[in-house]
């Protein structure tokens, strides 16, 4: 078995955009910037967007951090993205999920302009990928394709199996899987928390990945030898052992299925970071089209 190392990855696609902000500094331009909403206090958006601000410092990426509290009327969010989408020093925002649930996730991602929505989730953004067109590829999807391409994972005629179908990971997944590109030319199968044999459609899987949210899901005796795996779960399980009172685990049950595929994504340390450096790749993406 090889570890897919996502951090290690996720530092060398980091660098190279680093010294691209150099370059296009030194040009006379003004670094690439995002913005983060984030509504409420859920701890884990927390993490998760405070790691967003920090990659954007280390890699010399503007970023402002905009927080809301919980009670927030979904109208005044929706006027702070309207400010947002004309703001001309901004290349890119993200709106963190999930939202409160007084305010509708639809509505508020169709809010932001398709050109800043560097998280890819405008409906815009998602047709055109379906569509094999120029757009932004959500972060989490972009990320484990990028992984899969620089550990050069074969994946043209593939089964890839997809287990989770949401508008975040699942379903891009599947999407760009199935692509006529390298990574993808796939046969596709997307299997969800209704799907009926499921432990024989993941034993058909050459490529597996796992985003269904519940800890350690996928087991060995669901994993064809050889398999390449793909972690996407980080679930918090309670865990009196360790200071913080929880650890990190993924969808996949890491010891038991390491012994049986080719090529495995750690939790912490594989996806997670991939996700974040993605963004990144977004943002300047964004910022290169504004020049
Ligand atoms: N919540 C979990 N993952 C993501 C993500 O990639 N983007 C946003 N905006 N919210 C998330």
């Amino acid at each position: 078995m090889k570890l897919m190392d996502g951090k290690a990855i996720a530092k060398q696609l980091r660098e190279e955009l680093a010294v691209e902000v150099t370059e296009m500094v030194a040009q006379g331009h003004r670094p690439p910037h995002l913005a983060v909403i984030l509504v409420g206090n859920n701890a884990a958006s927390e993490t998760y967007v405070n790691a967003k601000v920090k990659a954007c410092k280390d890699i010399g990426f503007e970023s402002s951090l905009i927080q809301f509290p919980p009670e927030i009327t979904q109208e005044m969010l929706l006027h702070a993205i309207d400010d947002l989408n004309e703001n001309e020093d901004l290349d890119g925002f993200i709106v963190q999920l999930p939202l409160p649930n007084h305010i509708d996730d639809k509505t508020v991602i169709e809010r932001i302009l398709p050109s800043k929505d560097v998280d890819g989730f405008h409906p815009i953004n998602v047709g055109k990928m379906s569509l094999g067109l120029d757009c932004f590829i959500s972060a989490t999807p972009g990320g484990i394709v990028e992984l899969l391409k620089r550990y050069k994972i074969e994946t043209e005629g593939k089964h890839c199996v997809v287990l989770g179908r949401s508008n975040i990971v699942g379903g891009p997944m599947a999407m760009l899987m199935r692509r006529n590109t390298y990574p993808g030319n796939c046969t596709v199968t997307v299997a969800h928390s209704r799907t009926k044999n499921l432990k024989e459609i993941c034993l058909q899987a050459d490529i597996l990945v796992a985003a269904i949210g519940k800890p350690e899901f996928v087991t060995a005796d669901m994993v064809k030898e050889g398999a390449v795996v793909v972690d996407v779960g980080i679930n918090r399980v309670d865990d009196a052992t360790r200071e913080r009172g929880y650890r990190l685990t993924g969808d996949v049950d890491f010891k038991g299925v390491a012994e049986k595929c080719s090529y495995i994504t750690p939790v912490p340390g594989g996806v997670g970071p991939m996700t974040i450096a993605y963004l990144l790749n977004n943002t300047m993406i964004a910022a290169r089209k504004r020049k």
